[in-house]
């Protein structure tokens, strides 16, 4: 990264060949998504045994099962024999087990081979041995995170301790109760931008008043560009006449059983890297995963949670959705106007970050270390 001379007031970012290099996006992938814990599905999303979700994660295909006894189990979409990918489509459910469509070697539904054309007449194929890949799994706020590392980092460290860094303790996240609540609603938006962007976008709040008009409606101080993640244990306070975490300021939902009163009218965004943002409102959680695809190109799932009465009743969540749907619509197309610009002449040494986005200096710092090594 070139520093020039520059006041005080700025720090460089990172460089825009970072947005727009297919090198540095593979060894990301590598590095970053395959090395950390990366979060890959909604749990409630595999309901029974037999119920699978395929998951990109880096450079691999990664199958997430519900497995006979219930638990969640995570191998590589790969066939011990000749490597044909297992399953092709994104989600589905397999009675018993999965067979390769190749030549048809057949593992259960906890990776291992069952059966296989000829199969005893090779009494020495160790059947756990020649099984599906494993992949370390945790379930967490009511997702499966998986990690491809060997060894996989602190789960408590890297994850909850993301959570901890920015709530100041572990005990703010456990009173939403994120794993018990239902997805109330979905959208996926598909993003013409790196994910750096979005996650930078995220970290700060200098472009709320801008972009933002009904976000800094229902929290005024986002306006002033600092509130977002700035202070730790922090939660925006709802103005004086909002009433819910909604598109105008109308009334939301009871508050989630275990949220306090000091939580009470707030809003907490939390980044947890490298591909996850937990935005906690009293009344429900709203939580992003990113899937990576290439240098230019992000896929973002947003899940709007509310506790299972409110989604079983059939309650009318859209005033709740409008206003995070609108923040995200609003997010990404600065994102996208912003990476034409990643590859252009003036952007060869990168922008400035101005104080109030300082502290996204230390996701760069963290993903260049991550990066070399
Ligand atoms: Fe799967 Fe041959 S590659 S059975
Ligand atoms: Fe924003």
């Amino acid at each position: 990264m070139t520093i020039t001379e520059q006041p005080a007031s700025l720090i460089s970012t990172l460089p825009g060949r970072y947005y727009t290099d297919p090198a540095v996006f593979a060894l990301e992938q590598t590095r970053v998504f395959e090395d950390m814990w990366f979060c890959a599905v909604r749990s409630s999303d595999l309901p029974t045994p037999g119920s699978f979700e395929k998951v990109q994660v880096g450079k691999e295909s990664v199958l997430v099962v519900r497995s006979r006894d219930g638990q969640l189990r995570a191998f590589l979409n790969i066939c011990r024999h000749r490597g044909a990918q297992i399953c092709t489509e994104d989600s589905g459910t397999v009675k018993r087990a999965f067979q390769c469509p190749y030549h048809a070697w057949t593992y259960d539904l906890e990776g291992k081979l069952i059966a296989a054309p000829n199969l005893t007449k090779m009494p020495d194929i160790d059947r756990v041995e020649y099984g599906l890949v494993p992949v370390a799994l945790r379930e967490w706020l009511g997702y499966a995170w998986v990690c491809l590392a060997k060894e996989p980092p602190s789960f408590e460290e890297d994850v909850v301790g993301a959570v901890v860094e920015r709530l100041g303790t572990v005990e703010v996240i456990d009173s939403y109760d994120v794993d018990s609540l239902s997805v109330g609603r979905r959208i996926t938006y598909d993003v013409a931008a790196n994910w750096k962007l979005i996650i930078e976008n995220f970290m700060e709040c200098y472009h709320c008043a801008t972009i933002h008009p009904e976000l800094t409606e229902v929290l005024p101080e986002f306006a002033d560009g600092y509130a977002a993640q700035f202070f730790v244990g922090h939660g925006a306070e709802f103005g004086d006449d909002v009433k819910g975490f909604t598109v105008d300021g109308s009334e939301g939902f009871d508050r989630l059983p275990g949220v306090d009163e000091d939580q009470d009218r707030r809003y907490y965004a939390i980044t947890v890297r490298p591909t996850v943002f937990v935005n906690l409102a009293p009344d429900h959680v709203i939580f992003h995963r990113m899937f990576p695809v290439s240098a230019d190109r992000t896929i973002v799932q947003c899940d709007w949670l509310y506790t299972r009465d409110v989604v079983e009743s059939g309650r009318d969540v859209s005033r709740s959705v409008e206003l995070f749907h609108r923040v995200n619509q609003q997010d990404f197309a600065a994102c996208e106007r912003t990476q034409p610009a990643m590859s252009s002449r003036a952007y060869v040494n990168g922008g400035v970050l101005v104080p109030s986005e300082h502290h996204i200096g230390a996701f760069h710092e963290w993903l260049t270390q991550r990066l070399s090594g």
